[in-house]
């Protein structure tokens, strides 16, 4: 019963599991982590998400594989933010869990007003994928520096 509770519990936060397993992230760029869940096999978030970036002016599209999506986003500063989408099937059948980090390329960006987030965010809103079913983003202040004041446009 305590085993089977556990098991429930890491499946509900299943992001969780995964950020905290993660290596910490160089602190001297501002950065954020995001963690989605979808109810749609991951080869449709992979298209959705390439067809987001390549739609949107701000962003250059780098390599693209079926796990691993990476491309540069300027923002209006002329500032440049590495993102990157990494992509793992989940063992629900049909979902598929995507971790999204975006790191600003230069350290007097640290407090970024949330631009990090947007730049994740922006991307699976335009996408329509915050529709899919079970649908679920999870990020929090130590993960995602601006997170609680973005103003996402
Ligand atoms: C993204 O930026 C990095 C660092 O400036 C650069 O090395 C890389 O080639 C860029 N990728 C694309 C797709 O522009
Ligand atoms: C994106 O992934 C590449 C390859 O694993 C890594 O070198 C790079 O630091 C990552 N960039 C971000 C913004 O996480
Ligand atoms: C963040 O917002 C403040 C207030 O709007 C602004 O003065 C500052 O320049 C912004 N910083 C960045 C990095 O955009």
């Amino acid at each position: 019963m305590a085993v089977r509770t556990l098991v429930v519990a890491c499946a509900l936060f299943l992001g969780m599991c995964i950020i905290t397993s993660g290596k910490p992230t160089e602190t001297t760029h501002a950065f954020c982590k995001i963690v989605w869940l979808f109810g749609i096999p991951c080869n449709q978030v992979n298209m959705a998400i390439v067809t987001q970036i390549k739609a949107m002016g701000s962003y250059k599209l780098g390599s693209v594989t079926p796990t691993l999506i990476q491309a540069n986003h300027t923002s209006a500063v002329g500032q440049i933010e590495g993102v990157n989408f990494t992509m793992t099937g989940t063992s629900m059948s049909m979902g598929c869990h995507v971790e999204g980090s975006s790191v600003s390329a230069f350290w007097f960006s640290l407090f970024d007003n949330g631009t990090n987030y947007c730049n994740l965010h922006n991307v699976i809103q335009g996408s329509g994928l915050t529709k899919t079913p079970g649908f679920m983003e999870f990020t929090n202040e130590w993960l995602c520096l601006g997170f609680g004041f973005s103003a996402c446009k």
